[in-house]
């Protein structure tokens, strides 16, 4: 294997190293190519370009692997708790029991937003989306914590913010529900874990005891586990390169993940599938309009920039869609026609050719959609549980000290040109 990478570049032959990650990724460095050669590198959609070297998160798009810290997706959705998930990224490894118990009390202490914040949430619309109020109301708390703004606090505040985000953030995610609805807002219940205190501020009401289901806490927790982390965020990168706060770089991690084809896919999966269950059910229909052109229809759920294979959180999500379904004794019609729409692209020769397996949106609506939660809220959901990967990959990148965030471009605009008199235009 070469360790040097050379480039010939007119009529100079320049060398750069060759990086090996410990799973045998190789990169070229080229942090130096600007100062060396004059040149930079053009990258749309950055495609092929390692932005950083990560101990966070290994997964192979070719080979269907997903590995937090070195731990399978698999073992962890199958045997650990969110918060040890959450503490295994953003503090490296598995905790001692002891671990585990003082950052769940820490947490739990942490629950409760300023009571002014609720003010804030009178001014929404009714209609409002929960992403749009989410996003803002996590900025808004930098707004309490001034003192979050300050780069050079010291390593114990910075952990202060991590746990105050991890214990609100569940906290506005439910109110921004409840504001939707209009619902009285159900305060945090410190003696419940993680997940069944968020079901708990979601779906109680003050008139009445409310029975927090195990089966729907237990599919939660494994939901959020596979949204955990899922290496390079960029944006929460770029923003938090700048040093802005903490509440300001998962801000926009939020918005970022708000679109369509990031993770607002998982509301357009329920929404196509219920369009395709109201048209009469035909699969085949719907499968040629994603493969024609001239439609801008894409079947939703389907593709994924980094998979070119199986997504690994796709199938424990599908197994977890059947066991929990069945569980809660719901039959969905829309489980039969994503199964349906599953195996017509899978067999089909456009999907085929172009890599596009079912990807961990397209079945995690069917399961938050029998746990309740309506389909506005499926894409916070998915931030409630990407939330511990974000804040991994703003401690390590503000820990390894990195610079700014500032890609280059090559500019295709007019070469310098007179102002004209607006007269004479
Ligand atoms: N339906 C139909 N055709 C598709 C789909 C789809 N879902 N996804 C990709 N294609 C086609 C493209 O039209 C393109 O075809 P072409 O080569 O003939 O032009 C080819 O497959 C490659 O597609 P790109 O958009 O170039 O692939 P990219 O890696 O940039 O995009 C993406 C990945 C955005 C996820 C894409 O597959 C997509 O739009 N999927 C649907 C939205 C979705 O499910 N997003 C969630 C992703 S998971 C996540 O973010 C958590």
């Amino acid at each position: 294997m070469s360790n040097v990478a050379k480039i010939e570049l007119d009529g100079t032959v320049y060398e750069f190293p060759v990086v090996v990650g410990s799973e045998n990724e190789k990169a070229i460095d080229i942090s130096k190519l600007r100062d060396t050669t004059g040149y930079v590198t053009l990258d749309t959609g950055y495609k092929n370009t390692g932005a950083t070297t990560s101990k966070i998160t290994f997964l192979d798009g070719e080979e269907g692997i997903l590995r937090y810290r070195g731990y399978p997706i698999e073992q962890l959705a199958e045997k650990a708790s969110f918060l040890e998930v959450a503490y295994l990224l953003i503090y490296g490894e598995l905790p001692t029991q002891a671990q585990l118990d003082e950052f769940k009390t820490s947490i739990q202490k942490h629950t409760l937003v300023h009571e002014d914040m609720k003010q804030f949430f009178e001014a929404y619309p009714a209609k409002a989306h929960p992403m749009g109020v989410l996003s803002s109301m996590i900025c808004s708390l930098s707004t309490f914590y001034p003192e979050s703004l300050d780069p050079n606090r010291s390593a114990e505040a910075k952990n202060l913010t991590i746990h105050r985000l991890l214990a609100k953030l569940p906290t506005l995610a439910a109110w921004s529900y409840k504001n939707a609805m209009r619902h009285p807002f159900m305060y945090p219940r410190n003696e419940f874990d993680y997940c069944k205190n968020f079901l708990y501020m979601m779906f109680a009401m003050p008139t009445e005891d409310y029975n927090v289901d195990p089966v729907v806490v237990e599919a939660l927790n494994k939901l959020l586990i596979l949204h955990a982390d899922h290496e390079q965020k960029s944006t929460v990168r770029i923003v938090g390169s700048s040093q802005a706060n903490l509440y300001a770089t998962i801000s926009a991690g939020i918005s970022a993940l708000w679109g369509p084809l990031h993770g607002g896919a998982n509301q357009e999966v329920i929404e196509m599938l219920e369009k395709i269950h109201q048209d009469g059910g035909d699969v085949d229909k719907w499968v040629a309009k994603a493969k024609d052109k001239e439609d801008p229809f894409r079947l939703m759920g389907f593709g994924h920039r980094v998979y070119k294979n199986f997504d690994p959180r796709a199938k424990i999500i599908k197994k977890a869609c059947d066991d929990i379904l069945s569980k809660l004794g719901i039959n969905d019609p829309m489980l039969e026609i994503a199964k349906k729409l599953e195996k017509v692209a899978l067999e089909d020769e456009y999907f085929k050719a172009r890599n596009l397996y079912p990807n961990v949106d397209f079945y995690s609506g069917i399961i938050y959609k029998a746990l309740g939660i309506p389909t506005e809220m499926f894409t916070v959901m998915f931030a409630l549980g990407r939330l511990p990967g974000w804040i991994a990959q703003w401690k390590e990148m503000t820990e390894n000290k990195e610079p700014i965030g500032r890609p280059r471009q090559i500019y295709t605009g007019e070469t310098p040109r007179d102002y004209v008199e607006i007269s004479k235009r």
